[in-house]
């Protein structure tokens, strides 16, 4: 009894373990499409704005701001539209935790 307790746990972190693997990559791959204009993991060489760094409030604002057209935008507009909130709240997750 007490041991399959353990391995119900055992199992289940592992799970969990794999589940945030997953997410990681995903979120790796949906940002590498940033990386043409915003730079390496958000780094700007100018022109854009840089992501890394940024607040995960000041991103999810920006991009909200830029899909309804309370901010003009030139590019972003195309690329926002592309992406559902939970995208979004990942990539600005990931973004705010960069250098
Ligand atoms: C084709 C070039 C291009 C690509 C690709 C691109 N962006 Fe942008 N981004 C811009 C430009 C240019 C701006 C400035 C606003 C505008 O003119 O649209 C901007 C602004 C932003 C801002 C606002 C930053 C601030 O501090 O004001 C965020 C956040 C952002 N982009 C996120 C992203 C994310 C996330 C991706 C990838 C899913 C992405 N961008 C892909 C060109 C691009």
């Amino acid at each position: 009894m007490y041991w399959n307790k353990i391995a119900v746990a055992i199992f289940l972190s592992f799970m969990l373990t794999v589940a945030a693997a997953e997410e990681q990559r995903n979120v790796e791959l949906l940002a590498s499409s940033c990386a043409a204009c915003h730079g390496t993991r958000g780094h700007s060489v100018g022109g854009t704005p840089s992501l890394a760094g940024l607040s995960e409030h000041h991103f999810i604002e920006q991009l909200r701001q830029i899909k309804t057209g309370e901010r003009p935008s030139t590019v972003m507009i195309h690329h926002v539209n592309g992406y559902t909130g939970n995208e979004i709240k990942l990539m600005a997750k990931f973004f705010s935790r960069q250098k």
